[in-house]
């Protein structure tokens, strides 16, 4: 794998080859040595142009376990704010010796523009373009069901007839988008829960169910999964939605919605989570909310990904 741009154009053979090299990866974090020399003598350079918590923080976990040199580059307080182009900036790191770009950009498509434009050779690793797709979230949050689901034996399976709803702003939510093609692909049945106004237009394409009302929807999908998803205001030009009171009122996953799940349906979440508002602190905080397993999931998932673009291992 040269690039990992997406989860759309994934198979599913593929996708459970990455989830499977994760196992392995996660098997290495359970030592009290948890560093491998993998990436011994190359560099990684994260590039983030938005801010991040855990995707910056545990795609520098990764490359540090896989021993890797690791240069962490937020672009507030660069030459960024000079106005230099994404061109200039990624050939200046490749200048430096980059071989692998983490790239987050608030525009769309930006890290397939770094991978195709032929303006470096290093690969390249999408942490979040604008509202089109957070590949590493995704697979670090389907590893983390097949955790739950299928424990010990989540190796080379699915996520066959698994039911997750995916609940809130889906309109400017890359993480929902990446999410939906993987799990579709892994043989997931994925429910799109919102307001009206955080649907996108012509979402009957998706493969997925759409919902507008969320207590019908768990109480008809009964799901295994349901992930909640931030409002993101800062992606926001007008108002979306009457006030938060009405939002956390009809979207949110409230401590009653929480006790109306499947008693064994898990809790997701990106983060960060803005609590009492898409998610109460009894969902949140619950032995079934799995938001800090997903982050210690998110080191494993990028240590995977990044060794198989950075030695172009298959997948
Ligand atoms: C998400 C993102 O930035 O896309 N966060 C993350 O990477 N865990 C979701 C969000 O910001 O709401």
């Amino acid at each position: 794998m040269r690039h990992l741009l997406s989860t759309k154009t994934l198979s599913r053979d593929e996708a459970i080859q990455i989830l499977d090299v994760t196992e392995d990866m996660a098997a290495t974090q359970q030592r009290e040595v948890k560093k491998l020399p993998t990436l011994r003598g190359k560099t990684v350079v994260n590039l983030f142009f938005e801010d991040s918590t855990r995707t910056r923080i545990s795609f520098e976990a990764a490359a540090k376990r896989l021993s890797a040199d690791v240069i962490s580059f937020a672009t507030k307080g660069s030459s960024v704010s000079k106005g230099e182009s994404l061109q200039d900036t990624a050939q200046t790191l490749e200048a430096i010796g980059a071989d692998v770009i983490v790239l987050r950009h608030s525009m769309s498509g930006a890290p397939a523009v770094l991978a195709e434009s032929g303006w470096i050779s290093a690969s390249v690793l999408n942490a979040g373009d604008g509202t089109h797709e957070h590949p590493t979230q995704a697979l670090l949050d389907a590893f983390t069901l097949r955790r739950r689901i299928h424990g010990d034996a989540s190796r080379g399976r699915g996520l066959d007839g698994v039911r997750v709803l995916i609940v809130g702003d889906i309109l400017h939510s890359r993480v929902a988008r990446s999410n939906l093609w993987l799990l579709s692909v892994l043989g997931a049945e994925v429910t799109l829960v919102g307001p009206p106004t955080l649907i996108p237009f012509g979402i009957e394409a998706w493969p997925a169910t759409v919902s507008y009302d969320l207590d019908e929807a768990i109480a008809t999908v009964r799901p295994d999964a349901v992930m909640m998803l931030r409002v993101q205001r800062e992606r926001m030009n007008a108002a979306f939605f009457p006030s938060e009171r009405e939002y956390a009122g009809l979207w949110g996953l409230s401590a009653a919605r929480f006790a109306a799940l499947p008693e064994t349906a898990v809790v997701m979440h990106p983060g960060p989570m803005n609590r009492g508002f898409e998610i109460s602190s009894a969902a949140a905080d619950s032995s079934r909310s799995t938001v800090l397993e997903q982050v210690t999931a998110g080191v494993s998932t990028r240590m995977a990904a990044l060794y198989l673009t950075a030695t172009g291992g298959a997948a």
